[in-house]
């Protein structure tokens, strides 16, 4: 069987660390592994309209955002497919379908769904397209065949309800779908990297972001005020690592390499934690190694963003090619849904031929 990768993201605003560490630096590294067949790369803004019908002009803007901090990480069209969601008519259609799978319960139970209505305000007034994307996004999965999706451990709830709708598609219908696997990222900092400010989840208006194509000056500050250890408050003092902002960043970004680029006094993380620990070190230091580490992380992707920035409309090229190639994809899959559903009337001549058996005189 193909190998095939579906993954991304929801456009309301650029892609920050977060998405990197959780998600994106691990799609580059499987684009470039060579190990799957096809990759598939997703802007979903139909879904990010879910929560956001009102406001259309935010998701048309941060398309090009998207598109350019994928591309500036590496992804590259000559290797995955990027492409926009809305500009694949047959998602909805299978969409609709699925619908027929689920229950109004099922979808209730689902954790990541329930956490975001509270964090809307959605309780008493929940759209219905928001409270149904998790049948969207198994449609955006399964139109595609995937077998690998990379994501965040947010996402593992809609991943689990997708393998459910192709069980209960597949022994309806008849094996047709695809049963996806979760590849979540190896290391928990990575799982859940906290805003700077220490907060559970980095968003925009918390303002606890730093974004990749953030400039040198500002990574620095944002680092510079990072939230650490709040009883860590003389360098003397014993520090403590664990809900640490700059420790978990450093487990998240840090490498061997890096501290024997710029901290060589400590062979890795494990040795600086344990001097953070014991007393005697500073949170400034610590700080400033973290600063060296992401800006060398993040300068070439600012760069490289500096440069595709100067041909927008090839972006917008790559896109629509992308949504070309995707739409054919998933007009495959599509046709074989309609065939195990019996709804391909047209082309089914044994269907023809039986009902003039049954009306023959
Ligand atoms: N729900 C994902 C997010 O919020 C975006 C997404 C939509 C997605 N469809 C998907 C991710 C399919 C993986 C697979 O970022």
């Amino acid at each position: 069987m193909s190998k095939i990768i579906l993954t991304g993201d929801r456009p309301t605003g650029r892609l920050h660390v977060g998405h990197y560490v959780g998600s994106l630096k691990r799609r580059v590294q499987l684009q470039n592994s060579g190990e799957y067949d096809k990759v598939f790369i997703m802007i979903a803004d139909a879904q990010a309209l879910t929560d956001n019908a009102d406001n259309p002009e935010k998701i048309r803007q941060n398309i090009i955002e998207v598109a350019l901090d994928y591309m500036a990480c590496g992804l590259d069209p000559a290797k995955s497919t990027l492409f926009i969601q809305s500009q694949i008519p047959e998602l909805t259609e299978l969409s609709f379908y699925y619908m027929n799978l689920v229950t109004v319960s099922r979808l209730q139970r689902n954790p990541t769904v329930k956490a975001e209505i509270q964090m809307r305000n959605f309780e008493t007034s929940i759209p219905v397209g928001f409270f149904t994307y998790p049948i969207s996004q198994a449609s955006d999965i399964t139109a595609f065949k995937a077998t690998t999706v990379p994501v965040g451990e947010d996402q593992a709830p809609m991943i689990e309800q997708t393998r459910e709708i192709v069980h209960k598609f597949n022994s309806v219908y008849g094996e047709t779908l695809v049963e996806p696997q979760i590849l979540l990222p190896d290391n928990s900092a990575c799982m859940r990297l906290p805003g700077t400010d220490g907060k559970a989840k980095m968003s925009k208006s918390l303002g606890n972001c730093i974004y990749l194509a953030e400039d040198p000056g500002d990574i620095k500050t944002k680092v510079m005020s990072m939230f650490t250890d709040p009883n860590h408050i003389r360098v003397e003092d014993p520090g403590c690592c664990e809900g640490n902002t700059v420790f978990t960043y450093l487990e998240a970004f840090s490498t061997p390499e890096h501290f024997a680029e710029y901290l060589p006094d400590y062979k890795d993380l494990d040795e600086l934690k344990a001097h953070y620990r014991r007393g005697g070190l500073g949170d400034v230091k610590v700080k400033k190694f973290l600063n060296n580490v992401l800006q060398e992380e993040l300068g070439p992707i600012r760069e490289r963003r500096q440069e595709l920035q100067k041909d927008i409309p090839y972006i917008y090229e790559v896109l629509k090619k992308g949504s070309e190639v995707a739409r054919e994809a998933a007009a495959q899959t599509l046709s074989e849904v309609r065939r195990a559903m019996k709804i391909n009337y047209f082309e089914d001549e044994a269907l023809i031929s039986s009902q003039v058996e049954k009306y023959k005189v």
